[in-house]
This record gives structure tokens, C-alpha cells and sequence, in this order.
């Protein structure tokens, strides 16, 4: 799959199904999505991998916060259960002369291109947040270190293969791209010309 055709057919899946990667294949992917842009080349992010009964101890863990009675134990396992893997994202930031923003958008081009990788090998998946990013005690649950930060999962498996999935439409970006040539050009014709401003 060639990448503009990846780029254009990926979506967000909210259904997967078996199978998911393979650790060793979860491994080969993230090598190629470690390539993105990262300033300082400070990799400050790591994954946390979580199968079978393993999404469970999560799920009752978030269930626990949440006021933990049967409901929610079971809507918030059934939540961990929407995918064969689910990929928790921690942020790891590194001290020193990289700003803590350009390391969290390092850490989000990685990812993004690694859901790219995950749709060109057939697999599908879905960025969530929600209650997992937020809370302390599936942070304390994953291991975080002080100064560490959850970013949400990735959902992956295989996507519903009867589903029809239409090639994206390109979107009208005209309006988020102006030449500096332009600018200037406004700018003048805008400029009131010294000593005839308001008095
Ligand atoms: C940082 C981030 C957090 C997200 N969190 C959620 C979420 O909690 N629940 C959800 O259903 N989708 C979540 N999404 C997925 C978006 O809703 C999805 O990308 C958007 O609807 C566009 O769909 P598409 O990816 O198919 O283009 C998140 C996406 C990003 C980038």
C-alpha cells in the first residue's frame, strides 16, 4: 500500500477483532514508526502492552475509581474488551534543552505513524483517552515513573472485514494555507501611510 493510499483509507476502528499483532510484529512496526520526527532523537515514550485478562485488571482498576459497583465493573471491562491488544502510551519526557512540547509532538507523530503501519498490514485500531489517561491508579498500575504520563491507548486488532470503507474524500485546505507573498501584499494595502491615521 502505497503511503498516500494509507493515509486516505485509514480510520479510527471501533470494533476489532482477533488477531492483533504479535509482540515480535508490535516490535517491527513501532521500529518503523520510531522513525518520526523526534527532536534530539530522545525517544521520551514507551508502550505498555496488555492482553487477555491483563485488559481486565485494568478495566476493574478503572471500574474501582470510578465507584466500583457491578455495572460499572462489567462496562468497564466490556471497555477494555473492545480489542484483542490494547497499547497504553506513556509519555516519558527527558529533562534538558528539548521543551516538554516538542517531545509530546514527537511522541505524536510517532504514533500516528505507527497506526499507519498497523492499516498498510491490516490491521486496524483507535486512539482512546478517556478515563485511562486520566487516572492515577492505572498509572500506578502500569508502572509510571515520577514525571511520567498517560496518553491513552491504542485499541488494535482486525477491523470488521465486511464493513465498507470508502476511499477518504480529499478535504478543502485552501483555507489553511496562505503564501507569505500574500500577507505582505494585505498588510501593505491595510497600512495606514504615516501622519494620515486618526487624529
Ligand atoms: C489524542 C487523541 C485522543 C482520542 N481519544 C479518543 C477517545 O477517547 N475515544 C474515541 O472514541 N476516539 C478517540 N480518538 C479518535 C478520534 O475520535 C478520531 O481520530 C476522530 O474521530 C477521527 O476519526 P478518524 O481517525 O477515523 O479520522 C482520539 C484521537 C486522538 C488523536
Amino acid at each position: 500500500m502505497d503511503v498516500m493510499t494509507a493515509v486516505m483509507t485509514r480510520r479510527s476502528e471501533q470494533t476489532l477483532h482477533g488477531p492483533a499483532p504479535s509482540d515480535g510484529e508490535f516490535a517491527y512496526l513501532l521500529r518503523g514508526a520510531s522513525t518520526a520526527p523526534d527532536h534530539g532523537r530522545l525517544r521520551p515514550w514507551r508502550w505498555v502492552l496488555l492482553r487477555e485478562e491483563d485488559r481486565d485488571a485494568l478495566g476493574r482498576c478503572l471500574a474501582d475509581e470510578a465507584g466500583g459497583d457491578e455495572v460499572t465493573v462489567e462496562r468497564m471491562r466490556a471497555k477494555l474488551r473492545r480489542a484483542p491488544l490494547v497499547a497504553a502510551l506513556v509519555f516519558s519526557p527527558r529533562e534538558g534543552r528539548i521543551p516538554e512540547w516538542e517531545q509530546l509532538a514527537a511522541a505524536t507523530c510517532m504514533t500516528h505513524a505507527l497506526m499507519l503501519l498497523l492499516h498498510s498490514r491490516g490491521y486496524g485500531s483507535i486512539w482512546r483517552t478517556g478515563a485511562l489517561a486520566r487516572s492515577a491508579t492505572a498509572a500506578g498500575l502500569l508502572c509510571l515513573e515520577p514525571g511520567e504520563r498517560l496518553l491513552g491507548s491504542l485499541d488494535i486488532g482486525t477491523p470488521d472485514p465486511t464493513a465498507t470503507r470508502h476511499r477518504r474524500p480529499m478535504e478543502d485546505v485552501s483555507g489553511l494555507i496562505t503564501s507569505f507573498a500574500d500577507l505582505r501584499s494585505r498588510s501593505a494595502a491595510d497600512r495606514v501611510p504615516a501622519g494620515h491615521g486618526a487624529a
